[in-house]
């Protein structure tokens, strides 16, 4: 695996950190100087996993608004606790769906109310028509691409590269906004066996460096204990399927599911891959892997003081 440093020592010690995830983290420190505020995703079924420490500390110097994407994938109720609980560390925050126009002119909003300040003093000074520059960031796969396509509409066609910018960054501007898309990044090291595995579930780590069954089984045990109705209603299992070992809950899941090989043994590779895309395809429901911790807890979103 060339130009990637890689630390594979078991499943949720994996540290996988690309050459050019530490030259995005390096653009980011310069191009934060530049830009009004900043724009963070993160995963609504994990807002805590998916929040980057190494994002939060750079965009630390501007104000930002953070949005919950993939929203219709998450438990709608934890989402409203999660909003409630980043809103009360005093910090901007919206839940969306970047695929849905609703989602993107939900953060318009949020944005100028984020920045009614200083977009009140522009019009004082003459400069009301300034476009409104933001530094769209967070983890793999966390929908920025996707944002971006429906935040700017059409005007993504006509989006180039500027002259002289470092590949792998790009501005897209609409009427208002001038975007600044920065490819996903995640962290050097993992704190927690938590975060990795959360990560891991909705498919912000390369699948190629995760032992799938381990991972489907993991994520079994995980979503049956906050939503055993929905796992037992997709697989049709008996309540006391639900009480079974991982290994064995795969097994009973891939019988029900025929996904044998010869001798009638079950294929349990088969049924771990049909299991991992199913959960990211929201087959099993709407599901929120974390819920925001106890209020003692709670400085994660704390703001820094200028
Ligand atoms: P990235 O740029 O941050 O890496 O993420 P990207 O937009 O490529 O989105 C990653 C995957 O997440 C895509 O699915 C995209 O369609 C999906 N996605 C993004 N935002 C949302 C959302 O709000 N809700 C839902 N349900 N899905 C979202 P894919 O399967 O990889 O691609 P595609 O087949 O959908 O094109």
């Amino acid at each position: 695996m060339k130009n990637e440093e890689l630390q594979f020592s078991n499943q949720y010690n994996i540290q996988w950190f690309p050459g050019h995830m530490a030259k995005t983290l390096r653009m980011m420190e310069q191009e934060i100087q530049h830009v009004d505020a900043s724009l963070v995703l993160l995963d609504a079924r994990i807002p805590l996993s998916s929040l980057n420490p190494e994002i939060e500390r750079i965009t630390a110097r501007k104000p930002k608004l953070y949005a919950l994407n993939k929203a219709d994938l998450a438990d709608p109720a934890v989402t409203e606790e999660w909003i409630r609980y980043i809103r009360a560390a005093d910090a901007g925050c919206v839940a969306i769906s970047a695929k849905s126009r609703g989602g993107t002119a939900a953060v318009r909003a949020a944005i100028e109310k984020e920045l009614a300040d200083l977009l009140a003093r522009r019009q004082v000074r003459g400069m009301g028509g300034a476009k409104t520059q933001i530094m769209l960031c967070g983890i793999p796969n966390v929908g920025k691409s996707t944002f971006i396509n429906t935040f700017a509409g059409s005007a993504r066609a006509k989006a180039a590269d500027r002259p002289g910018v470092t590949e792998g960054k790009r501005w897209v501007s609409t009427e208002r906004y001038d975007l600044l898309d920065m490819p996903g990044v995640l962290w050097k090291k993992f704190d927690s066996r938590t975060v990795a595995s959360n990560l891991a579930f909705i498919g912000s780590i390369k699948d190629d460096l995760l032992d799938v069954e381990e991972l489907a089984m993991n994520l079994l045990d995980e979503v049956r204990r906050n939503y055993p109705e929905l796992v037992a209603q997709r697989y049709k299992l008996e309540p006391s399927d639900l009480l079974l070992p991982p290994f064995e809950l795969l097994e009973t899941i891939g019988r029900k599911r025929g996904l044998l090989v010869r001798g009638g043994e079950v294929n349990t590779e088969r049924c771990a891959i049909m299991l991992v895309d199913e959960f990211r395809a929201c087959k099993w429901g709407r599901i929120s892997l974390e819920r925001p911790p106890q209020r003692e807890d709670r400085d994660d979103f704390e703001q820094e003081e200028d």
